[in-house]
């Protein structure tokens, strides 16, 4: 049976003695963030015990309240993570849920726990551990899709597809250069999440309401039993802060941006017109009239997602932004839009991670692509000024002419006679053909940086030991 937190009496509990009446039933509905914030239970409950066991240390509590607050909080977890915990709007939130339900178990006792420490500091400090924890783990499933984008990179170093800007076909790269783009991009999110766990990774429990305790409290006790790397240093600060959740929605919104034009990208690339990659069942679906079709609605959505994540981000910063310090209620509305994120970054991740691994590459409409439009026609430019010493900007002129005249007959650069070229330029020569193929083109762009296929190989590997390594340290 589940049992009920008492909330016997005219007025809350906790506050009672200042209250004579119950809260409006409007009152409760807006003030109450328990269906929310109960997914913090195990950090609160995490954030108590350490609280509990640093005020028996310094001896606030005793030993032995201590031991009983400590145990009845491990069968309130117990109870909660066993479905059988009664959450109540009438308490507000996670804190006092698990304070009432406490004092249910332990009696008075439970009313020590509360001795040098407030919401204020509590929901800072459970709210931070949450963050972190998710920081973490993105930071971790962001390392999986690395990695089947370097799978890709490495089986693909030299096949051919156009390069684009505009969307139009600009110059032949290969796709596993196209791949390594979005490893630079995803390895750059997660150094960003890596940069964001070091500033978060500071405990505000104890700071209190606001201005610290007159309590002799050990808050580098708390922030070592938490797995913080040290107190944070200013307690108005400490209770005001939600920087942290910002930074992960700021963090959230530059990789879901990531996550989305590899989506727009793989919708284009696997329509039947580019058909450039072929979607695997497990990340398709039917349409209930075109028995043809084959939907990439992971794709889809994975675009779609970051409509809701950078929303999340445009609304905490707009809760922060006119907030006099230190705590204002405003800022319990910061976890819906952080719990939506990290649920639906996770998700998309997961997707797109999925939906890479399971593609097919289909390499001949790749190359056929990659050679038409022209796309070797800077290859033409850069042999006029290499091999007959014209400057750059009249090699352009005499290879746009070129390509009209290839236009007109409807062929490729390459297919055009020696003779017509040598109309537009007496000195071309023969060996003019030997860089007019996209496969040449591509051998031939090995600056750094550069989409050779031997530079792709290189930078593949080069991130295989940075994963590799990183894989050893942890
Ligand atoms: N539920 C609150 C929140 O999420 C906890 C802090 C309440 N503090 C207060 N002074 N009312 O922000």
């Amino acid at each position: 049976m589940a049992r009920k937190p008492s909330t016997k009496g005219s007025s809350n509990k906790m506050w009672g003695g200042r209250f004579s009446d119950r809260p409006d039933a409007v009152m409760e509905a807006i003030n109450a963030s328990i269906s929310f914030d109960k997914k913090l239970y195990a950090q609160d409950i995490a954030g108590s015990k350490a609280h509990a066991t640093m005020l028996a240390e310094q001896g606030i509590l005793s030993k032995r309240d201590a031991k009983a607050i400590l145990k009845g909080l491990d069968t309130i977890l117990s109870e909660i993570e066993a479905g059988t915990f009664a959450f109540s709007a009438a308490l507000e939130d996670i804190h006092m849920n698990v304070e009432a339900q406490l004092s249910e178990l332990i009696g008075p006792a439970a009313g020590r726990l509360h001795t040098a420490r407030s919401r204020n500091d509590q929901v800072a400090v459970d709210f931070r551990l949450w963050v972190k924890a998710q920081a973490e783990a993105m930071h971790l499933e962001l390392g999986r899709l690395i990695d089947v984008l370097l799978d890709h990179a490495e089986a693909h170093a030299g096949t051919v597809m156009p390069g684009f800007t505009h969307l139009q076909t600009a110059q032949p790269v290969t796709f596993g250069h196209h791949c390594m783009a979005y490893v630079e991009m995803f390895a750059r999110d997660r150094s960003r999440l890596a940069d964001a766990i070091v500033r978060m990774d500071e405990c505000p429990l104890g700071a209190a309401a606001l201005a610290g305790t007159g309590f002799a409290i050990d808050r580098k006790a708390t922030a070592k039993a938490l797995g913080f790397r040290e107190p944070t240093r200013n307690s108005l600060d400490s209770v005001s802060d939600r920087d942290f959740a910002l930074e992960f929605l700021a963090v959230a919104s530059i990789c879901a941006t990531h996550l989305s034009r590899l989506a727009e990208e793989l919708v284009i690339w696997s329509t039947p017109q580019f058909n450039f990659v072929r979607m695997s069942d497990r990340f398709s679906t039917g349409s209930s009239i075109m028995p043809q079709k084959k939907n990439p609605d992971a794709a889809e959505l994975i675009r779609a997602k970051t409509g809701r994540i950078n929303g999340s981000l445009v609304a905490l910063l707009t809760v922060m932004k006119g907030l006099p310090l230190t705590y204002s209620k405003d800022m319990q509305e910061d976890k819906e839009a952080v719990f939506d994120t990290a649920e639906n970054l996770e998700l998309a991740v997961a997707a797109m991670t999925g939906m890479v691994a399971s593609m097919t590459i289909n390499a001949d409409a790749m190359k056929r692509a990659a050679g038409s439009g022209f796309s070797i026609a800077t290859d033409l430019a850069d042999w006029l000024v290499r091999e007959t010493g014209l400057p750059f900007r009249e090699a352009h002129h005499v290879t746009g002419k070129a390509v009209a005249l290839a236009e007109k007959m409807g062929c490729g650069l390459e297919d055009l006679a020696l003779e017509d070229l040598q109309k537009l330029n007496g000195k071309i020569t023969r060996s003019v053909f030997d860089v007019l193929s996209v496969e040449k083109s591509v051998a031939s762009r090995k600056s750094y940086g550069g989409t050779a296929p031997a530079n792709v190989k290189r930078q593949a590997a080069r991130w295989r030991r940075l994963r590799a390594k990183e894989r050893r340290q942890c």
